[in-house]
This record gives structure tokens, C-alpha cells and sequence, in this order.
């Protein structure tokens, strides 16, 4: 599509084709991850452990969130562009959740939020829903429960807690839910879930069978010494940014930067 819009999320798992989704908290990163051609840009709260530094996503603030949604959003052109619900945001209740919701929309032209939880947060789902907001869901790791969780520990792991983890995601679906992120669960109760969804699951550390994969794009591209076992490093970003930067440091002691080509004449 010219435009990827809701309905086409739907449409891509219908026929077995799959979603690309990466994390963009800038106008940079959102212009070239559009460009590439990924389906769904998330400025996550992620932003809190990857740019802010935060060792949770707990601190981040809807107004932390507010300037790199309105760059992301104003950056793509073909993306659909999603926000997340920021932990205190949204649980108190579907009122709550729809005031947030309704200014993320108005002051920041993303086109979906996503939130955490199964059954616990439905009316929320349903509320945002009814308002015309559409909502991507999260289960499975959700890291603004990591105190309750226990820290990232893989979730939805016997056939009690995979019961649970279905229920959920079938009640957020049915709430109104556009997609739903899975996140470290075990491949065969993501592929269920898959199975019985319309909607489209994205995982991230949750197999092959989802109808999508997401990233955090600083871990796909190698920005930092660690990532997560179930990323994959597409490029040593980190390691090329150094080396650039001390190249650039080289060259301004030494007198090689700048040379006449970059000065200006009167
Ligand atoms: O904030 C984030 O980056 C996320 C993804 C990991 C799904 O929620
Ligand atoms: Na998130």
C-alpha cells in the first residue's frame, strides 16, 4: 500500500504475508525505517532504556513521549505509526485511557496506540476503540509490569499460563484490537494465539509463527555492546559510529579537518 492503514494488517495475515515493525524515536530513524520500507513504526517507551536512560520504561511520561511521536509521525509517509500508552497512563480506567489516547491523536498525528495486558485492560481497549483510536495490544513480557513479572522472564510457559495468555489476547481482540505484540512466549502458544486470532500477532522473542516481527532498532542494529537473545543485530551500528567519530577527532587534531574544501571564501 501507498499507505499502510489498519485494514491492511488484516489483509497481510490473510494472505500469509508479513508485518514489519521497528521501534523510531526520531525524525531520523523514522525517515530511513520508512524508506526501508517497514510496515509499522513504534515509538515505544522503550525510548525510556534506549535514549533516555532509564533502566525501566516505568519513569517514561506521556510527556516524555509527545515530541518523538509528533517527529515519527510527521516523518513517515508510509508507515503506521503507533504510540505507547505509558505506564500511569491508562490502567486507572477506560476514561483515563481515552484521555490519553485522545492527545496523543490530537498533538501528535500518530495514527495507534498500544498497550499492555489482556482482560484487565479490554474496557480500556474498547473505550479507545469506540473513540476512533485504534489499539495494538501487548502480551505476554510486558515490561511495565516487570516488578510484578520479576524482571524479562519468558511468559505464558505451562498449559495453565498459556490458557491464561490466549484468554487475554482473544479478550483484547474482541474488545477491538487492530494487532497484538507477544513478547517472549514460548513459539508454540505464540502460533496458537495466531491461530485463533484475526487480527495479526507481532512477536518479539515469539517464533517464527507470528504474522509479524518487532524490534527495538537499536538492537537490531547493533547500537549498544548488549541485545537481547532473541534480537538479532543486523549491523555493528554502535561500533561504526565510534569509529567514526574517532576518525573525525583524529583528523581535527592533527589539522586534516577541515581542508580548504570545506571553507568558505569572502
Ligand atoms: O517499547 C517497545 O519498544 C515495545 C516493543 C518491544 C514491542 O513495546
Ligand atoms: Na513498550
Amino acid at each position: 500500500p501507498r499507505r499502510v492503514r489498519v485494514h491492511h494488517l488484516t489483509e497481510l495475515k490473510a494472505r500469509g504475508e508479513k508485518i514489519t515493525m521497528l521501534t523510531a524515536y526520531d525524525a531520523v530513524t523514522a525517515q530511513i525505517f520508512d524508506a526501508a520500507g517497514i510496515d509499522v513504526l513504534l515509538v515505544g517507551d522503550s525510548i525510556g532504556n534506549t535514549m533516555h536512560g532509564h533502566p525501566t520504561t516505568l519513569p517514561v511520561t506521556v510527556d516524555d513521549l509527545i515530541p518523538p511521536a509528533r517527529a515519527v509521525a510527521r516523518t513517515a509517509r508510509r508507515a503506521l505509526v503507533v504510540v505507547d500508552l505509558p505506564f500511569g497512563s491508562y490502567e486507572a480506567g477506560p476514561e483515563q485511557a481515552l484521555a490519553t489516547g485522545v492527545r496523543f491523536l490530537k498533538e501528535t498525528g500518530v495514527n495507534a496506540v498500544k498497550l499492555e495486558g489482556g482482560r484487565r485492560v479490554a474496557a480500556q481497549v474498547r473505550a479507545l476503540t469506540d473513540a476512533g483510536i485504534p489499539v495494538v495490544g501487548h502480551l505476554g513480557y510486558t515490561p511495565q509490569s516487570e516488578n510484578l513479572l520479576g524482571g524479562p522472564r519468558v511468559q505464558g510457559r505451562g498449559d495453565d499460563a498459556a490458557e491464561r495468555l490466549s484468554e487475554d489476547a482473544l479478550a483484547v481482540a474482541e474488545a477491538g484490537a487492530i494487532a497484538v505484540v507477544l513478547e517472549m512466549v514460548p513459539v508454540d502458544v505464540a502460533a496458537r494465539v495466531t491461530e485463533i486470532l484475526r487480527v495479526p500477532t507481532i512477536g518479539i522473542g515469539a517464533g517464527q509463527q507470528c504474522d509479524g516481527q518487532v524490534l527495538v532498532w537499536t538492537d537490531m542494529a547493533g547500537m549498544t555492546d548488549w541485545s537481547p537473545r532473541f534480537a538479532q543485530r543486523y549491523a555493528e551500528l554502535g561500533e561504526a559510529l565510534g569509529r567514526a567519530a574517532e576518525a573525525y577527532a583524529a583528523d581535527v587534531r592533527g589539522g586534516a579537518f577541515p581542508d580548504e574544501a570545506h571553507g568558505f571564501t569572502r
